[in-house]
């Protein structure tokens, strides 16, 4: 029976990055909450700087919230000794933004990297498991390859191999789609699509990408100003007439984000005087 428990919750986060003088920063989240069910693919999306990756590394404790708690598997993440949190870090897999491969490494290697990190798995069984990983990204023909002889493309399906090596339940894609060809950011996609429901896993896929998520997701989270201000099914987003989602979906540069990062009169900050 499925279980339909969430298995990521985020209730009331708020968080702000402490300074170099020890005191917090700008609020960067303020009351968040998101959940995430096993088999579910869902998008958080908003601005670049809006949080979104934060929101990520809450989840893998890599930083903590002033408020609210963060739940993976139903642990709080935040009150995890090493070892806990080290063992639920195991279970989530991570395509980093920007993430690249290591590239003194063949492909093959970059995606055992994590199985021989992680396990004591004998080189037999290593073997076997990233083949039937690239073979799940269609890339099992380059195992031999080093990251320079291959394309963008591939480049970002052998990272999406490594990031399920171990099988994870959580799985985070920070901006899977940046600097892909619209052919290759088609594949990546799909591809995210297959992987979730092939692992069963939790998915949460952070990107500006709207039209090319929402064709994959099975719910959509807006991240505007610290806060969630707009979430449902894909149809209720296209459907949605609150101004943060029509704003981002058609990509006007107006509307409830500014286009403008808050500034002194413009006059006043020239020295004219009004
Ligand atoms: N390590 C950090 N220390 C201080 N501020 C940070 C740090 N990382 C990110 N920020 C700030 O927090 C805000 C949100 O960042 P981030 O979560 O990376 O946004 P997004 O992923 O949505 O682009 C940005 O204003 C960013 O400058
Ligand atoms: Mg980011």
């Amino acid at each position: 029976m499925p279980d339909s428990s969430p298995f990521v919750s985020i209730e009331g986060v708020s968080f702000a990055y402490p300074t170099l003088t020890g005191a917090l920063g700008r609020q960067i989240l303020s009351g968040v909450e998101l959940t995430v069910r096993r088999g579910q693919l869902v998008a958080l999306m908003g601005g670049s700087g809006s949080g979104k990756t934060t929101v990520l590394r809450l989840l893998g404790g890599q930083v903590r919230p002033q408020a609210g708690t963060v739940r993976v598997d139903g642990r709080n993440v935040h009150e995890q000794d090493r070892k806990g949190l080290y063992e639920l870090r195991r279970r989530m897999g991570m395509l980093f933004q920007f993430g690249a491969l290591f590239t003194d490494m063949s492909v093959f290697d970059n995606v055992a990297f994590p199985l021989r990190e992680h396990t004591s798995l004998p080189e037999s069984a290593i073997r076997d498991l990233v083949l039937m990983k690239l073979d799940a990204v269609g890339l099992r023909g380059a195992h031999a390859l080093m990251p320079s002889e291959i394309s963008g493309g591939m480049s970002r399906r052998v990272a999406l191999a490594r990031a399920i090596a171990l099988d994870p339940a959580l799985v985070m894609y920070d901006e899977p789609f940046a600097g892909l060809d619209p052919i290759s950011l088609g594949i990546t996609a799909q591809l995210i699509r297959r992987l979730n429901d092939a692992l069963g896993a939790a998915s949460i896929i952070v990107t500006h990408d709207v039209h090319e998520s929402l064709a994959i997701v099975d719910y959509v989270y807006f991240l505007a100003e610290g806060r969630i201000v707009a979430h449902g099914t894909p149809d209720e987003i296209r459907a949605s007439e609150a101004p943060y989602v029509r704003q981002f979906i058609g990509g006007s540069p107006d509307g409830p984000v500014r286009f403008h990062y808050p500034a002194p009169d413009y006059a006043a900050d020239l020295g004219l005087g009004r």
